[in-house]
């Protein structure tokens, strides 16, 4: 089979091959995925440059990639959840990076059938972004009383998010770029905020849940708009090194010790607003896919795919996502 190897960590795409890899053995939990489409995330690219490396329990030469969508080929002898011809998708794991193959052998519990509703290239996009934004919702008990902010709210993460949080019946506020506030209020935004051109302490208060995928800055002044007793869910905060652990993920000493310097800010901020700050790392299950299927079969999700390119052109369409002119996923689709 061929699949898109990682030969060393560097900024350029020349680190990239598209090259002949083994197929991977079949364990008796796992099952063997015929690759159909793919989906590129913002991790891909921070995997290409070495940023998680210290994370990973392995080196180049790897295989990138973590969204997928295909249909079953083969399934281990203790699987039962799963059959030959089943279409489905899944997030790989960082552990278990290399969604970017023809062929991909997962553990079944990470893998779920994919939305009928979907076409494989729109499902691909569902996985890592959507696992995300439920966990979050969930960290945040958002429900129908709930004021939500969503930061980002036209991103990978942030536009599932807003239409999980819209279709519990929560009122949803969240920060887009000018041109997505139309784009946004159709995914069930309320109060859509222009990040360029308004400050959106101006107009979102006493907010009982907070979801920043963005970080920096805009983490910092969402202490002011969370109320007390309301949740800051972010994905830019380091989970504990046990978390980590648990994700299958190195958490080596040095880590360690740095890890309650890196977030002894966010948790002062916390502990000063009186409310929670959650950190999110997006965890593998089929159990949560399982959860995005039933809500994109009904009442529905909708996935933005900007452009979708052969399988071989990974570089073409890294270029692409980097870019900035990418609105929306950018997929990988097999011939
Ligand atoms: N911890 C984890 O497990 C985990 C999981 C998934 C993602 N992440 C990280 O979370 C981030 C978001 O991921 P994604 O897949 O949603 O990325 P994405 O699809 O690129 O979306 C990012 C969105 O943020 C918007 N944005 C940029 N600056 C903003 C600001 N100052 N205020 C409000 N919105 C702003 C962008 O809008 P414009 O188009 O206007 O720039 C874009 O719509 C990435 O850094 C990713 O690596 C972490």
């Amino acid at each position: 089979m061929r699949a898109h190897v990682l030969k060393k960590y560097g900024k350029t795409n020349a680190v990239l091959a598209f090259d002949e890899h083994q197929d991977p053995a079949l364990g008796p939990d796992e099952v063997r995925i015929d690759v159909e489409a793919v989906a590129l995330n913002p991790v891909d690219i921070k995997t290409r440059e070495g940023e998680p490396k210290m994370l990973l329990p392995f080196a180049p030469p790897f295989v990138l990639g973590s969204d997928l969508a295909g249909k079953v080929v083969e399934v281990g002898s203790g699987v039962t959840s799963l059959r030959v011809g089943d279409p489905v998708y899944a997030y790989t794991g960082m552990d278990r990076m290399g969604a970017f193959s023809e062929h991909v052998v997962l553990p079944a519990d990470r893998v779920a059938r994919r939305p009928g509703a979907l076409s494989a290239e729109d499902a691909a996009c569902l996985p890592l972004p959507g696992l995300c934004a439920l966990s979050a919702l969930d960290a945040g008990n958002v429900d129908k009383a709930s004021r939500v902010l969503v930061h980002g709210g036209v991103g990978g993460v942030g536009g599932i998010a807003v239409q999980l949080a819209s279709q519990r019946g929560a009122e949803v506020f969240a920060t887009v770029g000018t041109s997505d506030i139309e784009r946004a209020r159709s995914l069930g935004v309320g109060h859509p905020i222009d990040y360029r051109a308004q400050r959106f302490e101006d107009v979102a208060r006493e907010m009982d849940f907070v979801f920043d995928t963005v970080g920096g800055d805009t983490l910092k002044r969402s202490w002011r708009v969370v109320k007390r007793g309301g949740v800051v869910a972010s994905l830019h905060v380091p989970p504990p090194a046990d978390a980590l652990v648990v994700a299958g993920l190195r958490a080596p000493w040095f880590l360690r010790l740095l890890l309650p310097l890196i977030t002894r800010g966010p948790c002062a901020a916390a502990a000063k607003a009186g409310a929670r700050l959650v950190p999110i790392l997006s965890v593998p299950s089929a159990a949560g896919l399982e959860r995005l299927t039933r809500e994109a079969e009904s009442p529905g999700l909708r996935v933005t795919v900007d452009k979708v390119f052969p399988f071989e052109a990974l570089g073409a369409a890294f270029e692409h996502m980097q870019s900035g002119n990418a609105k929306g996923r950018v997929v990988l689709k097999r011939g």
